[in-house]
């Protein structure tokens, strides 16, 4: 079996490459990802030797190289991770979320109908969902609440969503689409709320609080993502959405206080600042279907997953202050500028 994963040096997607080279050492695992400031290779060095795994520098939204993967590489499975993924990117740029969301993912689609695929799997977000109102804690997210969302992000996630479903209406295409709530973990990039407060709080710098903090957040290791992911393609039913989530809901400041306890740092590093335009106020998904149709159920509870996320950050310095300095854009100069 050849599954190209997309986006695969981003967050989510390298830890997903991650687990399933070495799960699956009769797979081959392709890499195609544009290494946008988002993507770093550094976060594959585990796996980048594994006879199993190659990564292909390119972009989904270029039809050419995209028709000319398919034709090389003749994949059985395609799991879409690649996207443009901060919300507060989306306010100033929306564009580029159109261009890679909507029509990178289109454009996979039409090399699927064009060449054929064993499955097309479309990692979305509960943000497609819109948000929840702070009091009412009795509501979550299922597979049937209407999309109606908030920002440019999730207004391009809904679309390419709606176009994965009229794929496979329309042209017979097997997808499934996965909508999990936000992730936390190893390789998660610093502009990100957890790694940025991790980060700046062992400088001692001030940590950006939007609005009050009392926002909330439905948190979930990517372990878990990831596994939720794998028997998706494994078990799921072609047509199906399937929401992923674990009840681990936190407002921004439990969160931001929690790290600053785990760090022995001062709550007076929290500042408040102006609001994120549109800002979604409450998600919160009901993982039912996940758990009793694919019995799927998280690993992770929220308080042993974040102390060892911190000790990951502390334990992985260098990685994320590459990042902060920029020597990570390097490394794919030095690891394969040779073989270009
Ligand atoms: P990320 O920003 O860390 O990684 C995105 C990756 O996609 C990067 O490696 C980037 O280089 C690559 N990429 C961007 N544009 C590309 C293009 N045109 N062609 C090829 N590659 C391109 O994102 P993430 O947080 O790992 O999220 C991965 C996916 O999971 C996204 O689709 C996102 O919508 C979804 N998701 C994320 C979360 C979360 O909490 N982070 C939660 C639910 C769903
Ligand atoms: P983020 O990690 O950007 O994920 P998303 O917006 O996709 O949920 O933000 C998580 C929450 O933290 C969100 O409510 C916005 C808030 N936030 C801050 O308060 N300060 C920050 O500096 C950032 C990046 C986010």
């Amino acid at each position: 079996m050849k599954i190209i994963v997309t986006g695969g040096a981003g967050f989510i997607g390298s830890n997903f490459v991650i687990h399933m080279v070495k799960k699956y050492p009769e797979h081959e695992i392709v890499n195609l990802d544009l290494l946008t400031y988002a993507g770093n290779l550094e976060n594959l060095t585990e796996v980048e030797k594994a006879p199993n795994y190659k990564f292909i520098r390119g972009d989904i939204a270029d039809r050419k190289f995209v028709f000319d993967l398919f034709e090389q590489e003749k994949p059985d499975i395609i799991v879409n991770f690649a996207a443009e993924s901060h919300v507060d990117r989306s306010i100033t740029d929306p564009e580029s979320f159109v261009r890679t969301n909507v029509m990178g993912t289109t454009t996979l689609l039409d090399a699927c109908k064009e060449y054929g695929i064993k499955r097309f799997h479309q990692v979305s977000t509960d943000e497609v969902y819109g948000d929840l109102p702070l009091d009412r804690p009795d509501l979550f997210f299922t597979e049937e609440t209407p999309l109606h969302t908030s920002s440019p992000y999730s207004s391009s996630k809904a679309s390419a969503d709606l176009f994965v479903m009229a794929y496979h209406r329309t042209f017979g295409i097997p997808v499934t689409i996965s909508r999990c709530s936000n992730n936390y973990g190893p390789y998660q990039f610093p502009e990100k709320l957890i790694p940025l407060i991790i980060s700046r709080a062992l400088a001692d710098e001030e940590l950006p609080v939007y609005g009050t903090g009392e926002n909330v957040r439905d948190w979930l290791h990517v372990s878990d993502h990831c596994v939720a992911i794998d028997l998706i393609l494994e078990k799921g039913r072609v047509g199906e959405v399937y929401n992923i989530g674990g009840h681990n809901e936190r407002t921004n400041l439990e969160v931001v206080k929690t790290i600053l306890k785990a760090l022995d740092k001062p709550e007076s590093l929290i500042r408040f600042v102006k609001d994120r335009p549109g800002h979604d106020r409450r998600y919160a998904i009901d993982p039912t279907k996940m758990e009793t149709e694919l019995g799927w159920k998280p690993q992770y509870v929220f308080d042993t997953g974040m102390k060892q996320t911190i000790q990951w950050y502390l334990d992985n310095k260098e990685w994320w202050e590459h990042i902060v300095n920029g020597e990570y854009t390097k490394y794919f100069e030095k690891m394969y500028g040779e073989r270009l």
